[in-house]
């Protein structure tokens, strides 16, 4: 199954890694010969269902750059973050503007399972099982004002724990914006665990964004505040190289980085052999989504 939309899973339903990887197992024994494959929009079983990276390639492979600009640096200084008490500002163009606590959020939710592909712009791509609640029912409980275009997110700006943060060449806090009908859309999901575990650190706990059509940057992690606005929002990557990063950032394999192809990608935990595979319009999620970027130029808004 490519992703589920919205069900009735509850989180203890949410199948458990064991059980993944045990299928994988299964499958590529039973289907010795064909095990699995590695096509367009990512590795799939035998059935064309999409089938996750283990554990160890989503929580040890990080980009996260308040804890350093290694692959590595986020699982080996995860620690050093405490994620206890922690608040989600809502503020800006809301009915109920609030400090929201973690918990009271978790309590209003309903968390379900989502398979999603992740293309990071950097052109690797990894399957993750994530659980998590649509950022639309989060907006709803703050209650969105008409005029409100756009919705800017904040990560958490604490260097004493985050010793990225202690030098300059980024503004921090890191910060994403999407627009409105994006925000909205059923896709988007704020993520709090993956293969029913709570979010690692390193991946964004307790609460980072995913929106699976864009490139992995947009999927900001580790979120404190949310604002509603009317104005574009400008995002960190955009701030830095604007020439290379846009505010949209749709996956789209036929608008090159100016430094790199996007066409196609490599496959995180797909072995040292796996050949790059095509990367998809909009990850894969095209005939989602494609209808709100109609009549745009996707060269020009990139
Ligand atoms: N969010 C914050 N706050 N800081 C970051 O450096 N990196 C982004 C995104 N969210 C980043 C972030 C990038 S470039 C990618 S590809 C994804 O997180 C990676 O998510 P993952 O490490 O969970 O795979």
């Amino acid at each position: 199954m490519a992703f589920r939309w919205k069900n009735d899973l509850k989180d203890c339903d949410v199948t458990d890694e064991a059980v993944f990887l045990n299928r994988r197992q299964l499958m590529a024994g039973a289907a010795a010969g064909i095990g699995l494959a590695a096509t367009a929009g990512g590795r799939v079983g035998a059935a064309g269902e999409l089938v996750p990276n283990a554990w160890e390639d989503i929580t040890q492979y990080n980009n996260f750059y308040e804890f350093g600009t290694g692959k590595s640096d986020p699982v080996t200084y995860a620690d050093e973050l405490t994620t206890t008490p922690w608040t989600v500002t809502i503020d800006g163009m809301v009915d109920r503007p609030a400090d929201y606590a973690f918990e009271d959020i978790m309590k209003a939710m309903t968390v379900e399972e989502r398979i999603y592909r992740l293309r990071c712009v950097e052109a690797w791509s990894m399957v993750v099982p994530w659980n998590g609640f649509e950022l639309a029912d989060l907006l709803d409980l703050a209650g969105v004002q008409e005029g409100a275009k756009y919705v800017r997110f904040e990560t958490l700006y604490r260097p004493e724990e985050f010793r990225g943060q202690r030098n300059g060449w980024i503004d921090w806090p890191y910060v994403e914006g999407l627009r409105m009908d994006e925000a909205m859309h059923p896709l988007t999901i704020m993520a709090t665990g993956i293969y029913g575990r709570d979010i690692p650190n390193q991946n964004g706990a307790p609460l980072r964004l995913v929106v699976p059509w864009k490139y992995g940057f947009k999927s900001i992690k580790s979120v404190v505040r949310i604002t509603l606005t009317d104005e574009q929002p400008v995002n960190t990557w955009q701030q830095i190289l604007p020439n290379e990063y846009g505010f949209y950032s749709n996956v789209n394999p036929n608008v090159d980085h100016p430094r790199w192809s996007q066409a196609t990608e490599r496959v995180i935990g797909g072995g040292l052999f796996q050949p790059r595979i095509p990367t998809l319009m909009f990850n894969g999620y095209e005939k989602e989504v494609a209808a709100m970027y109609e009549g745009m130029d996707l060269k020009k808004f990139y």
